[in-house]
């Protein structure tokens, strides 16, 4: 018995750059089940073989450090081609039947990717539905459903809704390929798996928490899709918010899907809602200068590059700590940290007293090096009892052999495993939407705040800097603290 991983959308960018390889390396390691096979549907005719070569060439570029001629043959025998129009019922049909030709029984497992336009999504189900294909009755159907996981809350809803009428809730895995990248679980190794940080993971101990995802990129050709969706779209609903959840949930009872994602949905109940002079008073916006000179990018275009949020989570644990959250294109580096900024000694005894007591901070390095870093006052030495920040440094890759995997080589196995506890649930990306969609609309109205220009190549807009200020605090803005 063997599974079959069915990707839609064969013919794009995310299968050749990511799946694919991911695919491979899995197989290379000997961790996807024997004789899995691919299927690539898109609509562009191509024979097997003529799909094999592109896709040869394609993870040699994008994985040289893993390819192997040799390994390569053997995995791309079990990859297939089957031209399909999502609109197309009778593609449907015909995938049905070149499905069960090459599956050796009607027990094997199937695995759908929807990696298509998202206007595809809700087609594509009725579609598998129609044709028998979410039929679980001898071998398991799953779906995975890539992001953007609808626009807003109405469309979420409106997705949700339409899948479930072709699939129930636990055969879906929507994916957010954040929860697969090795730093960002190994949050539960470290807050969970250790007795010594979790006593201070909380209101008396933490001033605030900083999550911060800079980006060195520019939008280049995206704008198409980037100038419709903007920041908090791109990476706040989705990517950030799941960091944020991971951070300050509760230990769950068990390390199992449904207790993890019930644990996460908690975090998100619990935020409070912005209202009145919050949107102006608890976000910054900004754009990058040279956005609008962009390929694409509408004359005048006020969509955001650049967001910092302050939110609280309304719950024991974290009552008035504030969550600065922030992201943004074109700044200094490409940097994703979680930064736990610890509050000051109540009283200095020593120090340098005009220096400001920094208080201790862990910062979780989540890419591109993973690792953490704990700052902490010593004694500087032959210098009466004057104080300074020191580090110890973790990196991830010091205690593990080979280089990391792909956030995707997780998150497909895991889906052909059956454990969702890495992917989000309907309620989930229901909540995350009913967070940001009063922020970006607050934006669009008159009562907006302003939308500053910023230079690239810095940390986002010098208003933002002060806004911290004002509040007596100060960001992190370090690039990768380890190499
Ligand atoms: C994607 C966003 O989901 O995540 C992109 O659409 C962003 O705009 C990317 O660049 C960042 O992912 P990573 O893994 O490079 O941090």
């Amino acid at each position: 018995m063997a599974d079959t991983i069915v990707i839609f959308g064969a013919s794009g960018d995310l299968t050749s750059r990511k799946l694919i390889p991911a695919l491979y390396s899995l197989f290379a390691k000997k961790r996807l089940p024997v004789n899995t096979r691919i299927v690539g549907v898109s609509r562009s005719k191509f024979a097997h073989e003529q799909w094999r070569i592109a896709l040869r060439e394609t993870t040699e570029k994008f994985s040289p450090k893993l390819f192997d001629a040799e390994t390569w043959d053997a995995f791309s025998q079990q990859v297939f081609y089957q031209a399909g129009d999502i609109k197309a019922p009778e593609d449907f049909s015909a995938l049905a039947e070149f499905l069960d030709q090459i599956e050796d029984s009607p027990a094997d497992g199937r695995l759908y990717y929807l990696s298509t336009m998202p206007q595809l999504y809700q087609e594509a189900i009725h579609q598998l539905g129609k044709a028998g294909l979410a039929d679980d009755t001898h071998g398991f159907r799953r779906v995975i459903i890539e992001k953007p996981f609808g626009t807003d809350l109405t469309t979420a809803h409106a997705l949700n809704h339409a899948i479930h009428g072709a699939f129930r809730e636990d055969q879906i895995y929507r994916i957010d390929h954040y929860l697969g990248k090795e730093t960002v679980q190994n949050i539960f190794a470290m807050r969970f798996g250790n007795t010594i940080f979790e006593p201070l993971w909380n209101h008396n101990f933490v001033d605030h928490v900083q999550i911060t995802v800079a980006e060195e990129v520019v939008i280049g050709r995206r704008a198409g899709y980037y100038d419709g969706s903007g920041i908090l779209r791109d990476m706040f609903q989705n990517h950030i918010l799941q960091l944020l959840m991971i951070t300050a949930m509760e230990p769950p009872a068990k390390y199992d899907a449904a207790m993890v994602r019930d644990e996460k949905v908690k975090v998100l109940h619990s935020i409070r809602q912005m209202t009145g002079g919050d949107f102006a008073n608890h976000t910054v916006r900004g754009q990058y200068d040279g956005y609008l000179a962009e390929e694409g990018v509408p004359a005048g275009s006020k969509t955001e590059t650049f967001a910092a949020l302050k939110l609280y989570c309304d719950n024991w644990r974290w009552k008035n700590v504030p969550f600065y959250l922030r992201s943004g294109k074109a700044l200094s580096c490409r940097t994703t940290q979680i930064v736990i900024q610890f509050r000051e000694v109540p009283h200095l005894l020593f120090g340098d007293k005009k220096r400001a007591p920094l208080g201790n901070r862990l910062v979780i390095q989540v890419q591109p090096a993973e690792g953490i870093q704990l700052h902490f006052e010593t004694k500087v030495s032959d210098a009466g009892m004057k104080t300074r920040t020191s580090t110890l440094d973790y990196r991830f890759q010091d205690s593990n052999q080979g280089p990391m995997p792909d956030a995707y080589q997780r998150l497909l196995l895991d889906a052909v495993q059956g454990d969702a506890s890495l992917f989000a649930r309907s309620d989930e990306v229901e909540l995350a939407w009913g967070i940001i969609d009063p922020i970006i609309e607050a934006w669009r109205s008159p009562a907006a705040p302003p939308l500053y220009t910023y230079e690239p190549g810095f940390w986002g807009p010098t208003e933002c800097t002060e806004w911290m200020h004002d509040q007596k605090r100060e960001w992190f803005d370090v690039c990768p603290v380890l190499g």
